[in-house]
């Protein structure tokens, strides 16, 4: 019975990896919408495929979210026995939640794999005005320098609609985007259904040019409402992506539209 249930999840890791022509992809049993158990399996399976790719020196970009919260719980000194890592948040913050931003997580990441860190202590999204004076500043250019440079990112995947709402964003911004269509947000950029890029927010750090350029990118994702986002965002994704999902979204990804 366990061994008909793991090849199944097998099959749709394959169809997965072919379909959108990644490097990897991993399905945990379950859904993550429902069992919080299942987040922490999504952490468990991301940080065991990090660690089969860690050799030398690395930059590693992180974002922020409930579920790379699960990841930086999961890591384990073990990551760097074999290399020497610097962790580093791919951009601000998100409102007032501490926890889950790239920041924090950043700081949890390298505390539980005993590397390094920096911080980056700028608003999410800043003005124009704000964004020169910003650059000029020496210890923003180091970080800003560091993150165009990371060989890897680990980064989650959102459903639009759920991360405007996260992010307080304006009445007229939303509109925007539910007239463009947006089902996905990763890094502060939101996708239609064809993965296209249909918003961007003003923000300093990782950019979507920086991903294409990236050796090892590890999308980690999962939840029966996500299935769609990810599917979206899939068609955008470049071929170094390592995906890791869970069997509801999968389920979903797999789903033809
Ligand atoms: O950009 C997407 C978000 O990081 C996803 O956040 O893991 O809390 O659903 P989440």
């Amino acid at each position: 019975e366990m061994m008909k249930e793991l090849a199944g999840l097998n099959e749709m890791e394959m169809k997965i990896q072919k379909r959108f022509q990644l490097q990897q992809v991993v399905v945990v049993p379950g859904n993550s919408d429902e069992s919080s158990w299942v987040k922490k399996e999504l952490g468990r399976a991301c940080s065991s495929s990090i660690k089969k790719h860690l050799v030398g020196k690395n930059i590693i970009a992180v974002t922020g979210g409930t579920t790379m919260a699960a990841v930086a719980e999961m890591l384990t000194p073990e990551i760097s026995q074999k290399s020497e890592n610097l962790f580093v948040p791919a951009r601000g913050g998100i409102g007032n939640d501490v926890e889950n931003q790239a920041n924090t997580i950043c700081a949890k990441m390298a505390d539980q794999t005993n590397s390094q860190h920096r911080v980056f202590h700028i608003p999410d999204q800043v003005s124009q005005q704000g964004y020169k004076a910003f650059i000029n500043e020496p210890s923003i250019r180091e970080v800003l320098q560091l993150i165009s440079s990371a060989n890897i990112v680990i980064h989650g995947i959102g459903e639009a609609m759920a991360m405007a709402k996260r992010r307080n964003t304006s009445q007229s911004e939303c509109d925007k985007l539910i007239q463009n269509k947006a089902v996905a947000e990763a890094f502060g950029y939101y996708f239609n259904e064809n993965g296209e890029v249909v918003h961007k927010l003003s923000t300093i750090g990782f950019q979507l040019e920086d991903l294409m350029k990236t050796k090892d990118v590890f999308a980690v994702a999962g939840g029966f409402s996500k299935g769609k986002a990810i599917q979206a965002y899939l068609k955008r994704a470049p071929n170094s992506t390592i995906l890791i999902t869970d069997e509801a979204a999968a389920k979903g990804i797999l789903k033809e539209i």
